[in-house]
């Protein structure tokens, strides 16, 4: 039987990449976005997360093999947290009941070498307690002000989210239930939210300063793609709550051995 995932972000860049990987690999993906999806829901919202979960059971008959949380914003506002947190978290909770009948469930989601870059202590912890009216007040907060300009509020979400797999990988609800729960952290891809970032060689070179990527530079997103379809094939037996670096180096340059 060919393997049946939900993947959210399905419609552009890193998750149209991977689902058209995965289909032409023969697999069925029911693909979830805010235009142009088989799925079409706000999940910056609890009623389009609810519709996620709901549509999801109906198309797949209730019973998936694998989610895949792509879909996220790097806009510097509030919605940066309802979506890139809150609405990823909300994806893999929502959907992890329809992996009990698969004999080999799995899960990931795209977080992002960003989380090293500065971000909002303050934001980070509201996150991590899961209060999203506080986080989204404090993101506010964030958008509004006129030093850091919102630049702290995607690196804030993408670090808590990292926390997030860590912290939850080994319960009992993953682990513990024989789902593998791992994370990707793409460094700078070639897709529509960096194309304005990278449109020249002036503005490439500006942002590699800040995320270098000395090996072989820029990525498109199909390099994504393949690492997320290892990361919920039955072959990951025994990755468990780790944040795979898919950055061309920008781990290793700025983290260098501090993480050992
Ligand atoms: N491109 C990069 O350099 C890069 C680097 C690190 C991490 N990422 C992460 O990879 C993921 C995919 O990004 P991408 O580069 O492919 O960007 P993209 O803009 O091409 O695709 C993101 C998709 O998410 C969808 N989306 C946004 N808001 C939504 C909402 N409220 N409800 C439902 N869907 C929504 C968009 O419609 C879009 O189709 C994101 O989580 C992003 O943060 C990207």
């Amino acid at each position: 039987m060919p393997r049946t995932s939900v993947l959210t972000g399905a419609a552009s860049g890193i998750g149209k990449a991977t689902k058209d990987l995965l289909e032409q690999r023969g697999e069925r993906v029911i693909g979830v976005d805010i235009h142009d999806a088989e799925v079409v829901v706000d999940l910056s919202t609890a009623e389009g997360r609810a519709a996620l979960v709901q549509e999801a059971g109906r198309i797949s008959g209730g019973s998936i093999d694998a989610v895949y949380a792509v879909a996220g914003l790097a806009v510097p506002a509030p919605a940066t947290v309802a979506v890139n947190f809150f609405g990823t978290v909300a994806t893999l909770e929502g959907l992890r009941p329809l992996l009990a009948g698969s004999e080999a469930p799995r899960a990931v989601l795209v977080s992002s070498m960003a989380a090293l870059l500065p971000s909002d202590g303050e934001l980070v912890a509201l996150l991590t307690d899961g209060d999203e009216s506080a986080a989204m007040a404090r993101a506010e907060v964030l958008a509004r002000d006129p030093a850091t300009t919102g630049q702290l509020i995607y690196a804030s979400a993408k670090l808590a989210l990292s926390r997030w797999v860590r912290r939850e990988a080994a319960t009992a609800a993953w682990a513990g239930a024989g789902i593998p729960l791992n994370a990707a952290a793409p460094g700078i891809i070639a897709t529509p939210m960096t194309a304005g970032l990278i449109a020249t060689a002036e503005a490439r070179e500006q942002l590699l300063h800040v995320v270098p990527m000395p090996l072989n530079g820029i990525a498109e997103p199909i390099v994504v793609a393949r690492l997320l379809a290892w990361l919920n094939s039955e072959e990951n037996t025994h990755l468990c709550g780790q944040v795979i670096y898919v950055d061309g180096g920008s781990d290793v340059v700025l983290r260098g051995d501090s993480v050992w």
